[in-house]
Parts: C-alpha cells; sequence; structure tokens
C-alpha cells in the first residue's frame, strides 16, 4: 500500500528513522560501558520493542499494565513497570506476567509493596521489585540516601518481596530545561543522590543489582555515570515538536512520526477543514504553556482545533491554502499521547507502508 492510500488521520512512523535512532542510542550505551532499557510508554509496541531488544537493549520499562502486558505476552521477557500498583486485580496481572519472563516493578512506599508482598506470598511466589527515588520531581519516590536503604533493607527482610534495584528517573528535566549546560548541571545533583543511596545502600550490606534513571533529555549525561547500570530513555525513539526544541537531544535523534490528514472543506480563500481534530493529535502542552498545537508540515498554515474530529488550517496568504482531498502532514507536539490516541500505527519507508502495529492503549 502506499502512503496515498491510507485512511485519514493515521500515524505514520519513518522506519529508517526510527532505525537509525535506535542504532545511535544503542551505539552511545555501549560507548559509554552503560545498558540501555528503552521505555515502551512512547512507543506502545512489540514491534519496535522487538527492534530495540534486538540492537542490544537490557529490557523495556513500561508505564501501563497493558504496555507490559502487551511486550511480554508477544515475546519480550524482560520489563520494568516503572508505575505504583494499588489494586489487588492490577497486582495479581501483574504477577501472572512472571510466567512470561523478568518482571519488576518499581515501589516507593510500605502500602504498595505490602500489597504485593501479600499477593505473592498467597501464589507462594515474590515480586520483584526496584525502589523508586525522588531525585528532585517531588512527585512520587522514596527520599533518597538512608531513607530508601532503610526501605530497601526491609524490602530484603520481607517475605514475598525480592529488592532488585534503584530507580532515579530525572523526568522534572527532561523537556523542561532546554539549556543543555543548565539541565546537566540540576542532573548531577539528580545523579548525586543515585551515589548516595548506592553508598547507604552498601552501608547496609545491599548492592543493587540495577541503577537506572535518564531519559532522552538526560541519555548522555546520565550514561556513564558511576554506578548507573542502565538508561531508561523513550522519546529519542520518535521525538516530537517539543522535544526537537531542546538542546542536544533535539537534534541528535531524529523526527520519526507524523500524522497524515485530509482536506474534507474550503469554505474560504484562507481557510481549509481537516479530519484531524482533538481525537487525532495530542494537544494537552497547550494547557501548560508549552505550545500544544501541531505543527503543518507545508508553509504558510497554521493549525488550530475544531473540534473533536475536524481541524483548522488557516493560511497566511490565499495561494498557501490546500484544497478538498489535499493530504497534509503534521508534527505532533507531543509524540506519546498522539499515538495513544490510536489503535494502530502505520510503519513506512519511504511512500510504501511496510506494517501495521497494534498501539497497546490504555
Ligand atoms: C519513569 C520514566 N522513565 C523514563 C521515561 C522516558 O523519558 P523520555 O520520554 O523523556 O525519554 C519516562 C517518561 O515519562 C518515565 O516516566
Amino acid at each position: 500500500m502506499n502512503i496515498d492510500e491510507l485512511p485519514t488521520p493515521a500515524v505514520v512512523i519513518d522506519l529508517d528513522a526510527v532505525e537509525r535512532n535506535i542504532r545511535k542510542m544503542q551505539d552511545f550505551v555501549n560507548s559509554r560501558g552503560c545498558g540501555v532499557r528503552p521505555h515502551a510508554k512512547s512507543h506502545k509496541s512489540p514491534f519496535i520493542a522487538k527492534k530495540q531488544m534486538d540492537a542490544g537493549a537490557v529490557g523495556q520499562c513500561c508505564q501501563t499494565l497493558i504496555e507490559a502486558e502487551a511486550l511480554m505476552l508477544n515475546g519480550i521477557d524482560h520489563v520494568l513497570l516503572t508505575t505504583n500498583l494499588a489494586s489487588t486485580g492490577a497486582i495479581e496481572r501483574f504477577l501472572n506476567l512472571s510466567r512470561n519472563g523478568d518482571i519488576k516493578i518499581i515501589v516507593d512506599g510500605r502500602e504498595n509493596a505490602e500489597m504485593l508482598a501479600k499477593a505473592a506470598r498467597h501464589r507462594g511466589s515474590s515480586a520483584d521489585v526496584v525502589v523508586d527515588l525522588d531525585v528532585g520531581g517531588a512527585k512520587t519516590g522514596q527520599q533518597p540516601g538512608e531513607p530508601a536503604a532503610k526501605f530497601a533493607k526491609w524490602i530484603t527482610e520481607t517475605d514475598g518481596l525480592r529488592f532488585r534495584g534503584i530507580q532515579g528517573y530525572e523526568g522534572h528535566l527532561q523537556i523542561s530545561t532546554p539549556d543543555f549546560e543548565e539541565r546537566k548541571a540540576k542532573a548531577m545533583e539528580a545523579l548525586g543522590k543515585i551515589t548516595a543511596t548506592i553508598d547507604a545502600l552498601r552501608a547496609l550490606g545491599i548492592t543493587p543489582e540495577i541503577v537506572t534513571c535518564g531519559g532522552t533529555g538526560t541519555y548522555n549525561i546520565s550514561a556513564g555515570y558511576p554506578g548507573v547500570t542502565d538508561i531508561q530513555p523513550g522519546s529519542y525513539i520518535y521525538m516530537d515538536r517539543r522535544y526537537g526544541e531542546i538542546g542536544s537531544a533535539g537534534t541528535d535523534f531524529e523526527k520519526s512520526m507524523t500524522v497524515i490528514a485530509t482536506v474534507i472543506s474550503a469554505p474560504t480563500p484562507t481557510r481549509a477543514v481537516t479530519d484531524l481534530g482533538w481525537k487525532g493529535v495530542g494537544i494537552e502542552y497547550e494547557a501548560i504553556g508549552f505550545g500544544g498545537m501541531p505543527t503543518p508540515l507545508l508553509p504558510g498554515l497554521k493549525y488550530s482545533p475544531g473540534g473533536d474530529e475536524h481541524g483548522i488550517l488557516t493560511a497566511s496568504e490565499p495561494r498557501y491554502r490546500p484544497n478538498v482531498g489535499d493530504r497534509v502532514r503534521f508534527l505532533p507536539a507531543h509524540c506519546d499521547t498522539t499515538l495513544n490516541l490510536y489503535g494502530f500505527f502505520y510503519g513506512v519507508r519511504g511512500d510504501r507502508v511496510e506494517v501495521v502495529g497494534p498501539v497497546a492503549r490504555r
């Protein structure tokens, strides 16, 4: 099938660019003696995960149980679930995945950990856990250093739990700090908290097998930092307009995801209406002042939402206005939330559609 035949709106992934991004990240971590555990929240796809694993990734991170299930039931056998679970049904589903490989989950307090331990003991098994640290994001996570080490010690003494390591993802420093040197200085502070935790663990006789941190914006700061076993970038695979604006990572990786829309009405000389509305592209960055509108990849056009299934294109001059039936490609402001709106993506090489890949939506 040719790209021009696709029903729209459609999410299209440039497979050549994706493969170059994967190779670049893998070669970089290899050169730093570190591993990469890519975050599947960006791609939600066993097809892409397999490419990352074949290139040498040590595993995958997932943010939802559904992502973890999609990957583990399709041959990916090393997964770290980077969210807390706090309902018995979800914990049962998580524990079921251990039949399919090495599944681990983060914990940041006794409440969640005890729920996991109880469910695992009931099955006569143990849940593998990684202690999540608050390295500055002030969201979830144990306090680094001694508090986290004491919590880890408690885990090692609790039936039904197995301590595997620590996570210190510096999510507050990725796209919000565009200047690379400023981001680096702040990331070094976060990494210092990881070092303090490793030292506190060692003082209690515990050596973490996994020390994982780092996203796309900090990949070349965290990888190779002493003690870090692997980094967990996600967005580098597709990038997006917003990530493309930050120093270093923004130009190190290629933008590989676009959304294709069709012009379905052209009511005035400077207005065209496409089939790309709120249900076809993630625009939530607009609400927090990051600029959330997708960028039309044609000159002289500006996008604004026109409802669930409509998007308005305003042309700066009539000659730029596309006609009914024309196709317009857009660069989303945020790839993760855009992809999450679709049941599948089209993987293309040039204009040829090579694969239709399912997306593990929430
Ligand atoms: C825990 C965790 N690790 C890694 C990532 C990937 O980060 P990025 O998309 O900035 O590469 C995220 C993204 O939100 C995350 O929440």
